[in-house]
């Protein structure tokens, strides 16, 4: 998992100079070192000794706060919240630790929050400022609606009213798709979301914290709509790039922000005709914005130039998908994300829509 295998290359690249520095530097003092170094006036094996420890001291530093602006960064550009994630248990009794061995978050795991808030947040909350454009909030719901909308277009017999949410993170669209479907299928491969998505679905409320300022943070109640049924959804850990036929048929798929996060996108492109009955709706959000923390540049379906001249991640993604699919529909929507109380992203976030052909 590329988001993963990030994150441990960052804590290996670092251990790797702690051990160096663990087993480099005792040996400079050895018996047989010294013994071969005898020859080397007393100050001078010193002041190498200070080099070195000097050195790996500076490099550590450089390095551990290269990694640290590295990921603050990765995480203002990904939506990720440079804190640690974790939420405070207010009144609930039912907080996230996100990390460790008890609630692996992976790549996503300080990035939890403001998945929370994207999804969770009430209009009033994103809403701050009169000026905040309002079609871009509530992006779970305008997803699921377009689901519900091509689905119910082209709802024949045979086809079953089960949806797929691949990469449902915090769950919230998996929850809004039971307005449409009798049966919610909510897949994510990091399983510390799957485990949220779970707490959300006992309880209706999870707690999580959002950036005031800095430092500076408060605490939100997430609740999932009472009008909502959400008992017809089951969550499940699993891989997009390996969708397993265990998970059966579906009417619908829909893949939201996910493509471009996947390490193999066009292995996920690849397989999902065979989870979708024929005339079932396979929904795609993206916005293209590849990162090799997620996707190694071979796997990246555009955003290159080639040959000179530039891939375009929206023509592979429709030339692939036109052989198994009619193009139903393409078109832009916005989609607005808080990250603190007076900074936001704004994303222009690609919607195609897709019906299985008959073979
Ligand atoms: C950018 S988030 C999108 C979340 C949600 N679909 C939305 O639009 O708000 C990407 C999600 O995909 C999940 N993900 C990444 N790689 C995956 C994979 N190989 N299989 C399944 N889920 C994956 C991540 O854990 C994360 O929850």
């Amino acid at each position: 998992m590329p988001n993963k295998t990030h994150r441990t290359y960052s804590i290996m690249f670092l251990t790797s100079v702690n051990e160096r520095s663990q087993q480099k530097i005792p040996t400079q003092c050895t018996s047989k070192e010294t013994s071969s170094n005898k020859i080397w006036p007393r100050y001078l094996v010193l002041t190498t000794q200070t080099i070195a420890v000097t050195g790996l001291v500076v490099t550590t530093g450089v390095a551990a706060y290269s990694t640290y602006k590295y990921l603050t960064l990765k995480s203002y550009l990904h939506g990720r919240d440079s804190d640690s994630g974790h939420s405070h248990d207010e009144g609930h009794g039912h907080s996230h630790d996100g990390g460790g061995e008890g609630g692996d978050f992976g790549g996503y795991e300080d990035s939890k929050n403001s998945f929370m808030s994207l999804h969770y947040a009430t209009a009033n909350e994103v809403m701050r400022y009169s000026f905040i454009p309002k079609d871009a909030i509530e992006f779970p719901r305008r997803a699921a609606d377009i689901c519900i909308k091509y689905f119910g277009d082209s709802e024949k017999s045979g086809v079953p009213s089960r949806v797929m949410d691949v990469g449902c993170c915090v769950g919230r669209i998996s929850f809004e798709l039971t307005r449409g479907f009798k049966e919610v299928v909510g897949l994510d491969y990091m399983r510390g979301f799957v485990d949220l998505c779970k707490e959300l679905q006992r309880f209706g409320v999870a707690n999580y914290t959002a950036t005031e300022e800095a430092e500076i943070k408060t605490t939100h109640a997430a609740r999932v709509p009472s009008n909502l049924e959400r008992d017809k959804v089951t969550f499940v850990q699993g891989d997009a790039c390996n969708l397993s036929d265990d998970l059966g048929q579906f009417g619908c798929v829909l893949a939201a922000n996910l493509v471009c996060r996947v390490p193999k996108p066009m292995a996920f492109l690849k397989k999902v005709p065979d989870v979708l009955a024929a005339n079932g709706i396979l929904v795609i959000m993206d916005h293209y914005s590849w990162d090799e923390m997620d996707t190694e540049k071979s796997e990246w379906l555009g955003g290159f130039y080639k040959d000179m001249k530039p891939v375009m991640s929206s023509s592979v993604l429709k030339s692939t998908l036109s052989e198994n699919f009619e193009l139903l529909d393409s078109t832009d929507i916005p989609l607005i994300c808080t990250f603190s109380a007076r900074t936001y992203f704004y994303m222009v976030v690609e919607v195609t829509v897709w019906k299985k052909k008959t073979k």
